[in-house]
């Protein structure tokens, strides 16, 4: 056991889940923040009952910590920030951007995925997912994905789990400081296709309109038939349109 910052660190081998093992770690405890990454997981889950595939050498792991469930929207876009921040500070030249609710993009290639659930008590567990050295094939996933090393950088998973830790602590800060306008500020500052026609996946439909925003608790604003109307989950994707060039 390790300490970064003030987060207990388990790293572990090999375990389901990196949530499991915190999800179990929070019934023993009260007040710590806790970390737990692992090698590979077993059973890796993503978000709306999907797989993580967990590829070698890619970084798994989840926050333990105690949070009013009011803040889940602010919690998101912190994290978010995080992991963009610190692929933006290894190379501050590549294309990042951010995807509602809390998928980062390299080159427009999903990168990140991050699943929040419900700990013991007033805990929240944030497990994050960030490809560092492979990709899944767009044949197992809903998105194309891309991974660090196919972006250029060779980071190992710890410093990068370290480097995000003081990321995360930061924006923590800001938003307890300044409260969430500056936090979705830099969200919005960051995402793709603001103003831009997108397309909301929900449980049983596809909905397409113009993305507008986020609301104070994160949902997403998206203007259909001159109506914003508010999404609470969903994926997003971006609708490719043919460019008909002198016809
Ligand atoms: C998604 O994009 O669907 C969310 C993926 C979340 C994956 C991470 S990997 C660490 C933690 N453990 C899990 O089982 N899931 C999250």
């Amino acid at each position: 056991m390790e300490y970064i910052g003030e987060w207990m660190l388990h790293d572990m081998d090999e375990v389901t889940s990196t949530n499991d093992e915190v999800l179990k770690l929070t019934q023993n405890i009260i007040g710590e923040k806790v970390i737990i990454s692992a090698r590979n997981q077993t059973n890796g889950r993503g978000r709306r009952g999907r797989d993580w595939i967990s590829l070698e050498g890619n970084l798994f792991f989840s926050l333990g910590f105690e949070c009013d469930f009011k803040d889940l929207g602010a919690m998101v876009f912190i994290s978010s920030l995080g992991i963009w921040r610190t692929i933006q500070d290894l190379n501050p030249l590549l294309d990042v951007q951010l995807k509602w609710p809390n998928d980062v993009l390299v080159n427009g290639r999903k990168i990140c995925g991050m699943l929040l659930e419900k700990g013991e008590g007033h805990y929240l567990i944030v497990g994050i997912g960030v490809n560092i050295k492979a990709a899944p094939l767009l044949v197992s996933t809903i998105y194309p994905c891309t991974s660090l090393l196919d972006a250029g950088i060779d980071v190992d998973r710890k410093s990068f789990l370290r480097s995000f830790i003081g990321n995360f602590d930061n924006y923590v800060n800001m938003w307890k400081s300044q409260g969430f306008a500056p936090i979705r500020d830099e969200w919005l500052a960051h995402v793709k296709g603001l103003g831009q026609a997108i397309v909301v996946r929900t449980d049983n439909s596809d909905e397409e309109g113009i993305f507008k925003g986020v609301d104070d608790h994160g949902s997403l604003l998206m203007e259909t038939a001159g109506r914003i109307k508010k999404i609470y989950a969903g994926d997003v994707f971006y609708p490719q349109r043919n460019i008909v060039v002198n016809e």
